[in-house]
């Protein structure tokens, strides 16, 4: 599914990844753990297409990814790529349901068919009845749950999550580490998850400790 190799990434004299290798296999949970600085967020935005690497290449889908343009990338992005962060970045003034269409109608699919699909997700998610509050109307397990069910929007290829949990009780922490896996069961979801949470990392099939720049 996912396929990097040799990544290195400086900021300036930074060498922040230093040849870096991963491969992630369809429907594999992988988590990625590490001291601050490491360098996680940068290699996931890599993956992500979100930062270019300086040197090596990323294949998501046996599609190669580097030396894509802008443009092609957003698109790309936006299509094969679903990103559940720290902190949820729902847009305030959109309700539940919208904030989940969003992904959807940006790729240009048909109003309809997202908005069944949003609902179908939400329903899934135990948000049923949330979806028409505003995210500042939603507790913070709810707002991750929103923005997990974003992300999914498209059916992406992969979810790369950064520190998902990282701004939850370990009770709401514990339920939304559960859903990363009963998605992975029912739609046989691919997930890369860095985290500082230790159950989380080893509930993983995989866990990945990158050092310095490196996954050792
Ligand atoms: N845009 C940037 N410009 C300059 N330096 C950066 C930039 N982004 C990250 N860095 C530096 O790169 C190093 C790795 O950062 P990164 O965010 O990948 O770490 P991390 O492993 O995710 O850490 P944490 O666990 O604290 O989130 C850090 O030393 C950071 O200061
Ligand atoms: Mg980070």
């Amino acid at each position: 599914m996912i396929k990097a190799s040799n990544i290195h990434r400086s900021y300036g004299d930074l060498h922040v990844l230093k040849g870096v290798d991963i491969e992630v296999k369809k429907g594999e949970v992988v988590s990625i753990v590490g001291a601050s600085g490491a360098g996680k967020t940068t290699l996931l935005q890599i993956l992500g297409t979100l930062e270019k690497p300086d040197e090596g290449s990323v294949y998501i889908n046996d599609n190669k990814i580097d030396g894509l343009n802008d443009k092609v990338l957003s698109a790309f992005r936006n299509k094969h790529i679903g990103f559940v962060f720290q902190f949820h970045h729902l847009l305030p003034e959109f309700n539940a349901l919208e904030n989940v269409c969003i992904p959807g109608f940006i790729a240009k699919r048909p109003k309809a068919e997202v908005e069944t699909e949003a609902k179908r997700l939400l329903a899934f998610l135990g948000l049923k009845d949330r979806e028409h509050h505003k995210p500042s109307q939603l507790s913070g397990g709810e707002q991750q749950r929103v923005a997990v069910a974003r992300a999914l929007i498209n059916n992406p290829d992969v979810i790369l999550a950064d520190e998902p949990s990282g701004n939850l009780d370990s009770t709401t922490a514990k339920e939304l580490h559960d859903l990363f896996f009963k998605l992975r069961e029912e739609f046989n979801q691919t997930f890369i998850i860095v985290t500082h949470n230790e159950d989380l990392a080893k509930m993983a099939d995989r866990e990945l400790t990158m050092v310095d720049g490196k996954i050792v």
